[in-house]
């Protein structure tokens, strides 16, 4: 069964994916940065620090919510970086970050669907995404459509939320993520569905070589991993 914010709505994935997070916008920051103890900083910044090697110019940040990882990869020095979304809330609380930074010569906003974007192809020289994947309704589309607009030889960072192997990290992470985080999440943000959500699309999302098999499946190089803090996330490179 396809995992969805809202179960038993009529509306489909994305409709529910974008609902949602207008929804949580205005709690989106505080909660992320809270329930992940900071740590989701660190993984962006590690990220930006691989994608750095590749020196893109142009880098697209596909599900670029509230534009974090747009604002972190100014450090690769790219003169041009474009955060796209399919939620108008979360954009608004980007582009208001974006301002407070005085990064908005540099990131620009669109709001989209990544399984269908409006770039031409080879367009970007990098697309970074975090915790934005999972969401797709259709991960092999928005995949084509990463490879489409990228230059040949560009490179896509993908960072996404994997899942711990190893005892005692795997059971911690269970009790985490299906006991506390819905609970605080819920309590905070006042939309209980988000935040169980997130731990059932987690454990139902490829992760691993799975994850690195669909990426060359889809065209592209070469794929490589480099697993986060006892494996909670993953950072995926993979090169057109
Ligand atoms: C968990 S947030 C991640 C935001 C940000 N990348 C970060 O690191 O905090 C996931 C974002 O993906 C967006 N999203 C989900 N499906 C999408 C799609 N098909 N096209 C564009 N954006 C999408 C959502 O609107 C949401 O803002």
């Amino acid at each position: 069964m396809e995992v969805t914010p809202y179960q038993g709505s009529s509306n489909n994935k994305k409709e529910q994916v974008e609902q949602m997070f207008d929804n949580i916008a205005h709690k989106y920051d505080f909660l992320n940065h809270f329930l992940s103890l900071g740590i989701d900083k660190l993984w962006r910044k590690k990220a930006v620090r691989l994608l750095k090697n590749y020196q893109p110019k142009s880098i697209l940040d596909v599900a670029t919510g509230t534009g974090d990882f747009a604002i972190a990869a100014r450090k690769t020095n790219a003169e041009k970086i474009v955060g796209f979304d399919l939620s108008e809330k979360m954009i608004r609380v980007g582009e208001q970050k974006v301002k407070r930074f005085k990064l908005d010569h540099l990131i620009q906003f669109q709001k989209g669907d990544s399984e269908n974007m409006p770039f031409g192809d080879e367009s970007f020289d990098a697309i970074t995404v975090a915790f934005g994947v999972r969401n797709f309704e259709n991960l092999e589309i928005g995949l084509d459509e990463f490879f489409r607009v990228l230059k040949p030889g560009g490179v896509a960072v993908i960072l996404e939320f994997s899942k711990p192997k190893y005892f005692p990290f795997k059971q911690l992470y269970k009790f985490y993520f299906f006991k506390i985080l819905p609970f605080i999440g819920g309590l905070v943000s006042k939309d209980t569905s988000a935040y169980s959500y997130l731990p059932e699309s987690v454990m139902a999302f490829p992760d691993d070589h799975d994850f690195l098999s669909i990426l060359i499946e889809r065209g592209f190089d070469t794929a490589i991993q480099k697993r986060q803090t006892f494996g909670i996330a993953t950072i995926y490179l993979a090169v057109k």
